[in-house]
């Protein structure tokens, strides 16, 4: 999938509707539960620096800079979320523990070791070279560093056609399996510390999410028009089906690099 194609679905409209469909602050379906989870897990700890990749609106970084009182910078490819999770990150008055800047999570600006923690949260299934991304996380971070994310992943052989459909609803080029993410982070040096299969949460919050688009028929339709309430349907509908035939699914993995003697 094109970088287009991110900058069309996550346009200030795209993310805009995905936020009203999903959570405040969030393009991912988690949420805040599936932050703290997360945080738990990772033993996400104050003032550590954390890099979160594909940051959307600020969502997670927000809300660990508001918790945990962490330091975060957030990253992504798309321009009008970084000005809007900036702005909301100085209304709320965390813009000394919260800053958001452009740029691609597969090549990055950042120095060496300029972070304790890389994040992400259902971001890096859109990341086309999952090999480079894994391999700039490593070298960002310290020689003792984590990465902690949950992220859609493929559950499923499956065929051209299913894979074009799939590939087609959630704007990716390819989804790792589990496997595939165990290995690129072992081969990175990281020892894989919990690697949990979310899929049966996945289903349950995106039926749920359907539920909400289709309360929302006559709202989206008249703010914007039958045709956008059409389009939403229609993918998130895609993606519902393919959650439920267990072709996609999701997961949540920490991974730890333990530093040398
Ligand atoms: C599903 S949203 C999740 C946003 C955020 N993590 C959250 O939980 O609300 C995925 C985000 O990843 C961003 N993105 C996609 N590809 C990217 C890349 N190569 N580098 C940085 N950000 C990327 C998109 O622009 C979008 O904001």
């Amino acid at each position: 999938m094109s970088v287009e194609a991110i900058h069309k679905n996550y346009s200030q409209l795209g993310s805009a509707l995905i936020e009203k469909l999903y959570s405040s602050d969030y393009l991912s379906i988690g949420g805040t539960h599936s932050t703290d989870v997360l945080a738990d897990l990772a033993g996400i700890a104050q003032g550590q620096r954390i890099l979160d990749l594909g940051c959307g609106l600020g969502g997670p970084a927000l809300h660990l800079a508001e918790s945990r009182k962490c330091q975060v910078t957030g990253l992504d490819l798309v321009e009008t979320n970084v000005l809007e999770a900036n702005s909301r990150a100085a209304a709320r008055g965390l813009d000394q523990r919260a800053g958001f800047q452009i740029g691609d999570a597969a090549d990055m600006a950042f120095e060496d070791g300029t972070f304790d923690v890389v994040w992400g949260q259902d971001a890096w299934c859109h990341v086309p070279d999952k090999a480079a991304l894994i391999a700039e996380c490593a070298r960002v971070l310290t020689s003792d560093g984590t990465i902690a994310f949950t992220d859609w992943l493929q559950t499923s052989d499956m065929d051209a056609v299913q894979l074009a459909d799939v590939h087609d609803a959630t704007v990716s080029t390819n989804m790792a399996t589990m496997e595939s993410y165990r290995g690129l982070l072992q081969g990175c040096g990281f020892t894989v510390r919990v690697s949990e299969d979310i899929s049966a949460t996945f289903i349950d919050q995106y039926r749920k999410i359907i539920a909400r688009l289709e309360s929302f028929e006559d709202e989206i339709s008249n703010q914007f028009s039958p045709k956008v309430y059409g389009i939403m349907m229609q993918k998130n509908g895609a993606i519902l089906r393919a959650f439920e035939a267990h072709l996609i699914g999701g997961g949540r993995i920490v991974a730890k690099r333990d530093a040398g003697p």
